[in-house]
C-alpha cells in the first residue's frame, strides 16, 4: 500500500509518500519562517503559508519519488487537534486528491501519530508510558496497545515547548527558543540558579509550567542579559524542567505499580524530544531498570507527514477511510 499524507495543523507544512514496507519514497518537512518576527504563531498567516506552499511541495515530492499520483493507493491527512484553518487547508486538499484519483481519503488525528512515531522503529513492548511533549501538548498516556491509549495527565496551564519559546524570548533568543535554549545551556552551570517545580509534590499526573515561566521573567528583570547569564539561566531551566518530567514519570510508575500494571516502555515524542540534554536526563534514571526507553527517528520528532503516514499504514483503510470526515481543533483520540 502506498500512502500520501500530509500534515498541516500547526506552522509545519510536511508531505510524505510512504509504503507498508516501511519505505519512505519522499518526506519534505516545511517550517514556516514567516512566524519568526512575531515570536510565536500566528494562526492567520499560518494557513495562508500553508496554501502557498503546499502544492509546491506535494510536486517535489511526487517528483522525488518517481511515483504519479496514480501509483498513490491512499491520501491521508491530520484532521486534528490543531489550529482549523491550517487543519482545514492541508485536510481539503488531501480530500480533492483522494476524489482526483478516485482512492480513500483517511482523517488521521495527530496526537495518536505523535504517540504512534516510536513504533516505527522500536520493537514496542506494551504497556507502554508516553510522554507527549511539544509546543502545544504535555501529557503522559497509558498505552496498553495500539488501539488501547489513555490520558493519564496534562498540564494545566502552559505546554512545555511553548515555556521554552517564552523563556527563550525572555532571554533575547530566537524562535523557536527549544533548540536556542539547549545549545546555551551546553556552556552554562545548570545550579546558578534555583527554580521552583511547580505540581512535582501533588499527588497528581497534572504539570505547571506557567510559574517556571514567571520565575524566570524575575530574574530577567533583576540581570543584565549577558552571556553569561543567559547560558545559566538556559542550563538551570533544563535542569529545572528534566526535574519535572522525570518526577512525574516516576509518579506515573508507582501509581501503576499499586495496580499491578508493569511499564515495559517509556517513549518520549513530539519537539522536545529532540533535545538531548533532558532524554539522557529520562535515559540515564532508568539505566538498570527493566524499563526501556525510546525515541521515534529524528524526523519522526516535530511535526511531520511521516507519522501521519505511518498512522495511516497501521489502520485498515477499508473501515477507516471516510470523505466526510471534518477536521476538528478538538479532535479527541477514540
Ligand atoms: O511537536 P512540535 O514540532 O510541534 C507541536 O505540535 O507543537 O513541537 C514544537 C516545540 C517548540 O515549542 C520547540 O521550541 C520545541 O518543540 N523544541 C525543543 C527542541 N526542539 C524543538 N524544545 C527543547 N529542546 C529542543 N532541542
Ligand atoms: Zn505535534
Amino acid at each position: 500500500m502506498l500512502v500520501f499524507a500530509i500534515e498541516t495543523s500547526c506552522d509545519e507544512t510536511s508531505v510524505c509518500i510512504m509504503d507498508s514496507d516501511k519505505n519512505i519514497y519522499s518526506h519534505i518537512i516545511f517550517s514556516q519562517e514567516i512566524h519568526k518576527i512575531h515570536g510565536g504563531v500566528v494562526p492567520e498567516l499560518a494557513s495562508r503559508a500553508h496554501l502557498e506552499i503546499l502544492q509546491k511541495i506535494t510536486i517535489q515530492a511526487l517528483k522525488k519519488s518517481g511515483k504519479t499520483f496514480s501509483d498513490i493507493d491512499v491520501f491521508a491527512a491530520t484532521c486534528g487537534p490543531g489550529l482549523i484553518g491550517p487543519l482545514l487547508i492541508g485536510s481539503t486538499f488531501a480530500k480533492s486528491l483522494a476524489i482526483g484519483s478516485n482512492k480513500p481519503f483517511v482523517p488521521i488525528n495527530h496526537i495518536e501519530s505523535h504517540l504512534l512515531s516510536p513504533t516505527f522503529n522500536n520493537e514496542f513492548r506494551y504497556p507502554n508510558l508516553c510522554l507527549l511533549l511539544t509546543g502545544g501538548h504535555t501529557e503522559i498516556y497509558l498505552l496498553d496497545s495500539k488501539e488501547k491509549i489513555k490520558l493519564l495527565g496534562e498540564t494545566l496551564d502552559d505546554a512545555i515547548g511553548e515555556t521554552f519559546d517564552k523563556v527563550g524570548k525572555l532571554l533575547g533568543l530566537k524562535y523557536p527558543g527549544g533548540p536556542e535554549i539547549e545549545k546555551n545551556a551546553l556552556d552554562g552551570n545548570e545550579l546558578a540558579y534555583t527554580l521552583p517545580t511547580p505540581m512535582l509534590n501533588e499527588d497528581n499526573l497534572n504539570f505547571s509550567f506557567s510559574g517556571l515561566k514567571t520565575a524566570v521573567n524575575q530574574l530577567v528583570k533583576k540581570n543584565n542579559l549577558n552571556e553569561k547569564f543567559v547560558s545559566d539561566l538556559s542550563a538551570s531551566f533544563q535542569l529545572c524542567v528534566s526535574k519535572i518530567l522525570l518526577g512525574k514519570i516516576k509518579k506515573t510508575i508507582k501509581k501503576l505499580d499499586e495496580k499491578s500494571k508493569k511499564i515495559h516502555t517509556i517513549s518520549v515524542v513530539g519537539g522536545v524530544s529532540n533535545n538531548k540534554y533532558i532524554c539522557e536526563k529520562i535515559k540515564n534514571y532508568f539505566k538498570k531498570t527493566h524499563i526501556e526507553i525510546i525515541f521515534p527517528i529524528k524526523d519522526m520528532m516535530s511535526d511531520n507527514a511521516a507519522m501521519i503516514a505511518w498512522n495511516c499504514i497501521n489502520k485498515n483503510t477499508k473501515s477507516h477511510q471516510d470523505l466526510f470526515f471534518n477536521a476538528n481543533p478538538r479532535l479527541k483520540i477514540n
